[in-house]
């Protein structure tokens, strides 16, 4: 049976292709979606794509993985990154591989945004590189689990 893992979208992502254009750029949510779920198809695994806005329900989500059956996790968690133990928390309790992605060079833009309290308890990060961020860290995940 073929692995399934999560892809995460945190929150104001639904807002893309309109947001903050020059930052992120014009792509929909629906289009990044849509490379992943072909990337997958290509890579041989299921993804199950969501975007949550509240913490709560994203430590409820990443809480919940494992035991759903998800063999890995890639989540951008947007604002979130910069100050939810709350997330972090739940990545280090749920002990599947995680990889974080940015579409933007967090390093690059505002100190508020240099730090993020998941790094240190995701395997890896990927940012800076839009769409390519996603597609990414999805083949490093499923890198990682198919060892
Ligand atoms: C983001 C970067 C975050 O700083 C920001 O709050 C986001 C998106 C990114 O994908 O570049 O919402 O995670």
């Amino acid at each position: 049976m073929a692995k399934k893992l999560l892809v995460i979208h945190g929150p104001n992502l639904d807002l893309l292709g309109e947001r903050e254009i020059d930052v992120y750029g014009k792509l929909t949510l629906l289009q990044i979606d849509s490379a992943l779920k072909n990337l997958a198809a290509e890579l041989k695994v299921d993804i199950e794509t969501i975007q949550l806005s509240s913490e709560g329900d994203i430590v409820k989500k990443v809480g919940a993985a494992k035991k759903d059956g998800f063999s890995a996790l890639v989540i951008n968690p947007a604002a979130y990154t910069h100050y939810s133990i709350a997330i972090r928390d739940a990545v280090a309790a749920v002990v599947i591989p995680t990889v974080e992605v940015h579409l933007s060079n967090i390093y690059a833009r505002e100190e508020f945004r240099h730090t993020s309290v998941i790094a240190g308890v995701a395997t890896g990060q990927v940012s800076g590189f839009g769409l390519n961020s996603y597609l990414l860290g999805l083949r490093a995940a499923v890198e990682l689990i198919s060892k």
